[in-house]
């Protein structure tokens, strides 16, 4: 995954609560540490990031300072679209059309019509910064809504382009196909869980961005992943501790013995759930997908603190050349 931040948009998917927006603004942070203008877009009306680093809630569609070189800015497709149809209707005001029914019947007759314009708006984001006027940015992270949704945003050119064949439209909806296919301008995450279904829906998610967009996943972090704090032999050794009588080593009586019954079933289960979530893992490097393991991080709130150890975590990952061996999730 070396160079993956030197893409200009790089594209964070998956399943809904996977901690898309959280790699998301850890790779934000990431970029904008090594000196590039780097800005993170949420899709849909939350601003997420904004939240997290402290500041004030923005305008629909506001970029917002987050800390030296990063930004974030939340594009809502339902208001990106409304916004586009006012600038052809010249005159006509946003809340007439919101509310003259046009709106909707535009919207439900041209699919892909709300997922265009929102990706015309990140194209511009991330057409060449600073160059012929754009935005200036060097690296733009699309943290992508909820796989269909995500899909449905990265083959949107293909979807409106049928429609809209010739005029400035056609040439935007050609920009941004272009852009989605570039592999040197353009690479995709997969962000998952350690568990059967996640892995089984990014294997998915990997066969659909093939199929729909013409890409690979550059890579998949597998997100809050449980430390493996001990070797089959070291919990055999806990185990050791309950004796075969149920009576526990020890001279506190009863209290004693189930406590200790308590915390061996407790390191059995983690160890277990661990195990799981990394077998998980191997499914998926087995199938020759690059990995890059965060561990779980046991904060009541996941706030801005976890977040730059997340990242550090990733910065590290992303600087080993490839196939250099496997990160252990550790907390
Ligand atoms: N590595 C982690 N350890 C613990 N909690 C995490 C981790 N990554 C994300 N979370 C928490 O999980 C929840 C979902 O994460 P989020 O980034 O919002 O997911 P998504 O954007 O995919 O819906 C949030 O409360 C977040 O703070
Ligand atoms: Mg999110």
């Amino acid at each position: 995954m070396q160079g993956l931040l030197d893409r200009r948009l790089l594209v964070v998917t998956g399943k809904g609560g996977v901690g898309k927006t959280t790699v998301a603004a850890a790779l934000g942070l990431l970029g904008a540490e090594g000196g590039r203008r780097t800005i993170v877009v949420e899709v849909g009306r939350q601003s997420r990031l904004a939240e997290l680093f402290g500041r004030p809630e923005p305008e629909p569609g506001e970029e917002v300072r987050l800390e030296r070189g990063l930004s974030s800015i939340s594009i809502d497709p339902d208001r990106a679209l409304l916004e586009w149809l006012q600038a052809l209707g010249g005159r006509v005001s946003g809340r007439i059309l919101a509310s003259s029914g046009t709106f909707q019947y535009f919207a439900a007759a041209a699919p892909g019509a709300r997922e265009i314009v929102t990706m015309v708006k990140i194209w511009r984001l991330a057409d060449d910064g600073g160059r012929r006027g754009s935005s200036g940015k060097d690296l733009v992270i699309l943290d992508a809504p909820a796989t269909g949704h995500a899909l449905g945003l990265l083959r949107s050119p293909q979807t409106f382009g049928a429609i809209a064949r010739v005029g400035p439209v056609a040439k935007q909806t050609g920009q941004v196909q272009e852009l989605l296919a570039d592999p040197d301008r353009a690479a995709y995450l997969a962000v998952a869980h350690g568990s059967e279904m996640a892995v089984t829906e990014t294997l998915e998610l990997a066969a659909d961005l093939e199929s729909g967009v013409g890409r690979e996943l550059a890579g998949v972090v597998a997100n809050a992943l449980l430390p493996r704090r001990f070797s089959a032999a070291e919990l055999g050794r806990v185990e050791e501790l309950r004796a075969p009588d149920g009576n526990g080593r020890g001279a506190g009586g009863a209290g004693e013995t189930r406590l200790v019954e308590a915390a061996v079933r407790a390191a059995r289960e983690v160890h277990d759930r661990a195990a799981f979530q990394h077998a998980q893992v191997a499914r998926l490097r087995r199938r020759g997908f690059e990995v890059v393991a965060l561990p779980f991080l046991w904060d009541a709130e996941l706030g801005l603190d976890g977040v730059r150890h997340l990242a550090s975590r990733l910065g590290h990952a992303l600087a080993r050349p490839a196939g250099a061996g496997p990160a252990r999730a550790q907390s």
